[in-house]
Order: C-alpha cells, then sequence, then structure tokens
C-alpha cells in the first residue's frame, strides 16, 4: 500500500464561513495495487517490479469526511485529476431542474452520482474536448456559465453535474467507476 497525500481545493461559492475557512487543506488517500494487502506481500512485489500496467490497476481510497459542504477538491487516481464536489442542496437542485433532452449529451444527474449520496459529484477533471484541465475547483477560479466547471482553453461550459453545456466539448465530464465503502469513504478504481 502507498501512501499519498492529496491536494484539495476550496470554492469560495460555498458560504457562511465568514472568510475564515481554509482555502487549502489535505487528505489522506491510499492507493492499492491489484494484489492487495501490499504490506505482506511487499517482498513479493517488489521481486516481481511491477511494471505500469500492474500500477496502473490501483485503486485509490478517499477519506470524504474533511471535505465540507460547498468544497471542491481535486484527488488523483492513475495519474489522473479526480474532482470531488461536496454539493450544495442549491447545486443539487439547479443540476436537477435542467431539460435533460436539451442537453448536448443528455444524461440525468442521478446517473452521475450514486443513490443516496447525491451530494458527492466525483468525476475525472479532464475537458472531453482536448484534455485541459476545467477551472472550477479553486477558490476564485471561473466556474463557467453554469456554476460548474469552465475549460478556459476553448471554452467548455459545464454545469453542477458535469455536464456539457456550451462550448466544443462533445461529452460530459466523464465519471470514473468508484464505490461507497462507508457513508464517509469511497473506492475509485
Ligand atoms: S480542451 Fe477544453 S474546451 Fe478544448
Amino acid at each position: 500500500m502507498t501512501d499519498t497525500t492529496a491536494h484539495q481545493t476550496h470554492d469560495p461559492s460555498s458560504e457562511g464561513d465568514g472568510g475564515t475557512r481554509r482555502d487549502f487543506i489535505y487528505v489522506a488517500t491510499a492507493a492499492f495495487g491489484a494484489v492487495g494487502a501490499a504490506g505482506a506481500v511487499w517482498p513479493l512485489i517488489n521481486q516481481m517490479n511491477p511494471d505500469k500496467s500492474v500500477l496502473a490497476l490501483a485503486s485509490t481510497d478517499v477519506d470524504l469526511s474533511p471535505i465540507e459542504e460547498g468544497q471542491r477538491v481535486t484527488v488523483t487516481w492513475r495519474g489522473k485529476p479526480v474532482f470531488i464536489d461536496h454539493r450544495t442542496p442549491e447545486r443539487i437542485e439547479q443540476a436537477r431542474s435542467v431539460a435533460v433532452a436539451d442537453l448536448p449529451d443528455p444524461q440525468t444527474d442521478a446517473e452521475r452520482v450514486k443513490e443516496g449520496h447525491e451530494a458527492w459529484l466525483v468525476m475525472i477533471g479532464i475537458c472531453t474536448h482536448l484534455g485541459c484541465v476545467p477551472n472550477g475547483q479553486g477558490s476564485g477560479e471561473a466556474k463557467g456559465e453554469y456554476g460548474g466547471w469552465f475549460c478556459p482553453c476553448h471554452g467548455s461550459h459545464y454545469d453542477t453535474s458535469g455536464r456539457i453545456r456550451r462550448g466544443p466539448a462533445p461529452r460530459n465530464l466523464d465519471v470514473p467507476p468508484y464505490e461507497f465503502l462507508d457513508d464517509t469513504t469511497i473506492r475509485i478504481g
């Protein structure tokens, strides 16, 4: 098992902290190789000298408990940024009050989150146009016209469900495979 430290960023659109909330906090994540129980079998793994194809199978566990409502955090999974948004009720309502059929890539908000965990949006933070990392995670970053994320490379606007609303991106931001291990822990991958 390899411990990593993930960088988190703070969304200023969430009110109520009087400006005292931390802009940057850190959360521990744990990356697991496909073999599992890495501590016990490390000598074997070391001997096998796992290559990138093994590492590519790794999953990442994220403790959600330090992430406050309204906060957006970025973790890394398989070398990619993964956006985690602890959505406010307003953001959820915004995402669910959309005429889905009119969307460029029609998908309901419910299809993009886990049932019973609607406050948590988990997406790969890579624009589906040409691969830039959209803005919207950090303090003061532009979030586009739909309150979600904005890709400054060619002007793609994503909404509070990470769906493409305007601009050249052909698809919504991708949702990686993940599951809730308990109410405050997810495993990505
Ligand atoms: S890469 Fe995001 S709009 Fe082109």
